[in-house]
């Protein structure tokens, strides 16, 4: 039995499989494993993608994770943050859109407490309560993700990066550790979220047994949703002349992570639209099931630049869902209105 087969079948390869699979060059292997990925994918989720409005309100960051483009030592980000009512209308202009799901994406901003949070997460979901509310806004401790949720957010995307510790720390400065952000996952799972967890493809000094290491680590999570991208420059990081990650492994890992994880959501990410003019449309005939078009005012969006060439950094929302439903079409696919719960997820 060839290894798409197999992971198809028992959900599991061994370490080395894995590595196979990951490094298969052969368009032969390379289409085949997008081919049973997708037919899983429509076994469960049909022909269905899901939107998430992308609301990127501040882009202030106390860490300095030495990839990211809005980490504090970049002096030349220019640095902007959202007022509740922006995000607000953001959310109202999203809903006529046909959004059902929000996601408050930023930089580890103090401004944004708990007492600030709450009230804006209990007037979205008042104005909005057949929505979905997501949170992305880095590492907090246990009892303030608990008192986010109890205000009414649903979901959390913080990506583990890398789930191998010394990767992990050549990623990040010394004051980040990645027993922290470990537990904040794990927190996040017990709390009753829907999360999201993920790494970049690609990042520098990743090898592929680093990434077998994130598959044993989503194994271990089950997440409901997998957010990965290729790892992107940017200019103004320590990380500015390291290459730009491989499209084609990470489409691969999509395949293999919907093989693995049947019911996961997985978005066809910015990154991937960045690093290839088409690689979302390929992020979704390799498995993808999400797309996140960005519903940020359009007078911040070229200021939230984690990496160089972030594409859709001009364009209005409503053009943007626009583009994103014509690509998805183009495919074969078919953007819908929904909240797109995972599959199984019930809350209490
Ligand atoms: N502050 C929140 C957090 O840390 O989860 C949310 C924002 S953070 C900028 C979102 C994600 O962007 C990170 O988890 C990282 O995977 C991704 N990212 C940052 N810099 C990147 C780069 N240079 N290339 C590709 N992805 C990048
Ligand atoms: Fe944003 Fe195409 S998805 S402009």
């Amino acid at each position: 039995m060839n290894l798409t087969d197999k992971l198809e079948k028992n959900k599991d390869l061994t370490d080395s499989e894995f590595e196979e699979l990951i490094a298969a060059e052969d368009e032969d292997t390379k289409e085949y494993l997008a081919l049973r990925a997708r037919a899983v994918r429509e076994s469960i989720y049909k022909k269905d993608v899901y939107l998430r409005g992308l609301i990127e309100f501040t882009n202030y960051c106390k860490n300095d994770c030495l990839y990211c483009g809005i980490r504090r030592s970049n002096k030349n980000a220019a640095r902007y943050r959202l007022s509740e009512e922006q995000i607000l209308n953001c959310c109202d202009s999203g809903y006529k859109l046909g959004f059902r799901t929000f996601v408050l994406q930023g930089g580890e901003d103090a401004y944004f407490t708990d007492d600030v949070l709450i009230p804006l997460i209990e007037e979205i979901k008042r104005r909005h309560p057949d929505c979905a509310l997501t949170l992305s806004i880095g590492e907090r401790e246990r009892d303030s993700y608990q008192r986010l949720f109890d205000a009414g957010a649903d979901r959390y995307l913080l990506r583990h990066e890398t789930a191998d510790k010394a990767h992990y720390e050549s990623l990040h400065p010394k004051e980040m550790s990645f027993e922290h952000r470990m537990k904040c996952l794990y927190d996040l799972k017990e709390i009753g979220y829907q999360v999201g967890c993920g790494m970049m493809i690609g990042s520098p000094g990743q090898e592929i047994k680093h990434l077998v290491k994130d598959l044993r680590f989503l194994q271990e999570l089950k997440p409901e949703m997998v957010g990965i991208g290729p790892f992107i420059p940017h200019h103004d990081t320590p990380f500015s002349d390291k290459e730009t990650g491989s499209v084609d492994i990470t489409l691969k890992l999509l395949s293999i992570i919907r093989l693995m994880l049947p019911d996961c959501l997985l978005p066809a990410t910015t990154a991937l639209g960045t690093a290839d003019g088409l690689g979302r449309e390929k992020g979704i005939l390799a498995g993808a099931n999400v797309v996140m078009p960005n519903l940020s005012p359009t007078d911040v969006r070229d200021k939230y630049l984690l990496y160089d060439n972030k594409i859709c950094t001009g364009d209005e929302a409503a053009e943007c869902i626009r583009c994103m439903t014509l690509r998805v079409k183009k495919v074969g696919y078919e953007v819908v209105q929904s909240r797109g719960d995972h599959k199984n997820f019930v809350k209490n």
